[in-house]
């Protein structure tokens, strides 16, 4: 599946995301994870992400379509893909649009995951992530905690919380997102591309895109 996954902050893309790489094979591409990866290793790219992250900023388009014109060319993209977190803006969904077309790639779907902002906000004080840069197993330690308290149950790496989750980020997090994230999912909308999925539980949420799918 060619699947664009959209959602405020804390929507479960990630979750979803993680889930529906089981059904096929597609790959996750969270540009979110990049960046993170990209922090921790130190390099230019992780040094310039670093202060628009931890406020709770977007990271300039410039920096993101560079990223992702490489990542889509590679070979584990051919049997399909989840993009998680990316487009983030009209200017980078534009773009994508045009890169598609120069790739001879087409999107089965835009898919836009509802949910109610009490609910994100506490889904985010609480969930934790794994540390490991190859695992970034998602857990919540109300609704999704791992086995052993702080351990990874897939790798066994410490979980930690994101530099990008004290509650001053994440109320910055989600005005940016009603400000210039929200109004891509308008863009899909047009291009006949979106499906808005309404529903706390990430079951609903994959089930919903297999009906759509035909799965
Ligand atoms: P990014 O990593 O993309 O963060 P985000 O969009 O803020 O989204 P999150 O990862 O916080 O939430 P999610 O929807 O993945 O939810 P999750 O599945 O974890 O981006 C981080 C930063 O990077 C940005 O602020 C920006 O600076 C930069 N960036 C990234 N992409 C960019 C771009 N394209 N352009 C510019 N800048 C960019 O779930 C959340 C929690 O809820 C978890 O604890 C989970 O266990 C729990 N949960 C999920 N589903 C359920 C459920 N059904 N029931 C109960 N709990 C659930
Ligand atoms: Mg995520």
């Amino acid at each position: 599946m060619k699947l664009i996954l959209l959602g405020a902050p804390g929507a479960g893309k990630g979750t979803v995301a993680k889930q529906l790489t089981k059904i096929d094979g597609s790959v996750q591409i969270s540009t979110g994870d990049i960046l993170r990866g990209a922090v921790r290793a130190g390099t230019d790219l992780g040094k310039e992400a670093d202060g628009y992250m931890t406020r709770g900023d977007l990271v300039p388009d410039s920096l993101i379509m560079g990223i992702m014109e490489e990542r889509l060319q590679e070979d584990d993209c051919k049997s399909g893909f989840l993009l998680d977190g990316f487009p983030r803006t009209i200017p980078q969904a534009e773009e994508l649009t045009v890169l598609l077309e120069k790739l001879g790639i087409k999107l089965d779907m835009a898919v836009n995951i509802d949910v109610p902002r009490d609910v994100i906000f506490d889904r985010l004080c609480t969930r934790r992530t794994c540390e490991n840069p190859d695992c970034q197993e998602i857990y919540n330690i109300k609704s999704m905690p791992p086995k052993k308290e702080g351990i990874c149950d897939k790798c066994g790496s410490p979980i930690v919380q994101r530099a990008d989750e004290t509650e001053e980020a994440i109320g910055h997090r989600l005005d940016t997102y009603n400000e210039k994230t929200a109004p891509v999912a308008g863009f899909y909308e047009k291009a006949g591309l979106l499906k808005t999925i309404t529903g706390t539980s990430s079951d609903i949420v994959v089930a919903g895109v297999k009906k759509e799918l035909g799965i």
